[in-house]
């Protein structure tokens, strides 16, 4: 395998959009003949079908995938996964649901090259998403890329460019800013009835964020194409517990809670003044203090401060325990100056400060589609990909977002207690050490791509 091998040919392959819809037709005619399909049911035109392929099959992308086929208006044309064992078992089960039976490929280049694919789930390891979806954008096709959205800031910044670059709509995997619990929450703070915002309190308090217990190194599975799975991260002998979902708390492909949950819930604290600027002023610490038998490199503790304009945005993390305030282990607790809100995925609540607050008014903001966010998020996706608008979670709400928590690790990593970010120069001020985490190392001959 030849991973120095860049494929910026394939933006050059001819592909375009009658015929993709040309073949989705044929295709779709196919699949209709030889099954019982749950879209045939939809009275959907073939002309209105998304062909989708998915890149890491294993737990999200696979769950985006049926979420996406569920809409009843695309389908899956190809899976592709690096360990054949998901990639099989996946496969058996798409096949049993739906009757589809997609081409299966190991290299995601392979599968790139396949002009069927209009759009690509993104739902690989963190330390991917860049290569991933920046070559599905130089393909021709459109993205699903799962949050965060790329394992630094430098790669973040270029999922952006190249969306731009090859005018491809981008859906971040942030499905909260499609649910109704925080839609109805947002006009309910933009409205004013509560009078100004004053800080954003973000937890999340979660067992896994402790990491997998400590096993040997062992051989690599059989199945597993492992030079495939670390990609540009560094050379290392196989452990499970820096695998499968293990990953997340290691450097090298994740961020721990800081990103893996900062991105949702920070989210939810720019939205409700829609911001959109960069951080710039940002404090913060983290340390490993319990747990220590675990495998991690990610804190187990980690506080972060933005100081924005006008509020506070505060972000904590507890990995090992699940409690958290008001009984939540995650939430979002908006303090204004007419009352608190506490929010979380399946519902918000508001603590007046005085008798003055009318709750029944805020009741009135509760949106009940009785949708779930994934449901609406992928068929927000879908939306745009054949009205070419923005999608809910564009790619630069996911970008900035994004920055917000890799910040937080840079913090911690570098000890540097307070940093402040110069967004013309993208660089941290007077900081060497934090300036050298903006730009990955790349290994195994990949290169970070030319946007
Ligand atoms: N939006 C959400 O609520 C949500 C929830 C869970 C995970 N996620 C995100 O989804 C992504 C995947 O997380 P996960 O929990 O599914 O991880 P996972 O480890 O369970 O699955 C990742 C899959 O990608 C495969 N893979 C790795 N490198 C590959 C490559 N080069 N080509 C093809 N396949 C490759 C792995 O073999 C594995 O099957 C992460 O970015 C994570 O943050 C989002």
């Amino acid at each position: 395998m030849n991973t120095e091998k860049q494929p910026n040919q394939w933006h050059k392959m001819g592909f375009t959009r009658r015929s993709f819809l040309k073949a989705s037709s044929l295709g779709y005619l196919a699949l209709e003949a030889g099954g019982s399909l749950a879209w045939a049911k939809t009275g959907k035109s073939s002309n209105e079908l998304v062909r989708v392929g998915v890149i890491g099959c294993r737990n999200k992308g696979y769950n985006v995938l049926r979420e996406i086929l569920r809409t009843g208006r695309a389908l899956c044309v190809a899976m592709c996964d690096v360990d054949d064992e998901v990639l099989q078992r996946r496969a058996a089960e798409l096949k049993k649901e739906t009757g589809q039976s997609p081409k299966l490929y190991v290299d995601f280049r392979k599968m790139l090259e396949n002009p069927e694919i209009d759009a690509v789930i993104v739902g690989s390891p963190d330390h991917w998403h860049c290569l991933h979806a920046v070559y599905a954008m130089e393909a021709g096709k459109d993205v699903y890329v799962e949050k965060p959205l790329a394992n630094s800031i430098h790669e973040c910044n270029l999922i952006a460019a190249a969306a731009q670059r090859y005018g491809r709509v981008v859906q971040v995997g942030q499905q909260q800013r499609s649910g109704d619990v925080w839609n109805g929450l947002m006009d309910y703070l933009k409205s004013g009835a509560l009078g100004g915002l004053r800080r954003v309190n973000c937890w999340a308090n979660f067992a896994y964020g402790a990491g997998a217990p400590k096993v040997p190194d062992t051989a690599v599975p059989e199945g597993v194409d492992f030079r495939l799975w670390l990609g540009p991260a560094p050379e290392r002998t196989f452990n499970a517990s820096r695998f499968h979902g293990n990953w997340r708390h290691f450097w090298d492909y994740g961020g721990g809670l800081m990103t893996d949950w900062g991105v949702h819930l920070l989210d939810m604290a720019l939205w409700a003044k829609d911001i959109t600027e960069e951080p710039t002023k940002v404090s913060g610490f983290g340390m490993n203090l319990s747990g220590l038998d675990r495998a991690r490199e990610t804190y187990d503790t980690q506080s972060v401060l933005y100081q924005m304009d006008d509020f506070l945005i505060q972000w904590q993390q507890n990995g090992g325990i699940e409690r958290g305030p008001y009984e939540k282990s995650y939430g979002v607790e908006y303090v204004c100056d007419g009352g608190t809100i506490v929010a979380d995925r399946e519902d918000w609540t508001l603590y007046p400060e005085g008798k003055e607050t009318d709750t029944e008014q805020a009741e009135a903001f509760k949106l009940r589609s009785g949708r779930s966010d994934m449901d609406l998020h992928a068929n927000n996706f879908l939306d745009c990909v054949l009205s070419r608008k923005l999608p809910n979670c564009s790619v630069e709400i996911g970008r900035n977002v994004a920055l917000y928590a890799h910040f937080g690790n840079v913090l911690a990593r570098t000890g540097a207690g307070s940093l402040d970010w110069d967004a013309t120069q993208q660089q941290f001020v007077g900081h060497a050490p934090a300036n050298g985490l903006i730009v990955p190392d790349y290994h195994h001959g990949w290169k970070l791509p030319a946007v």
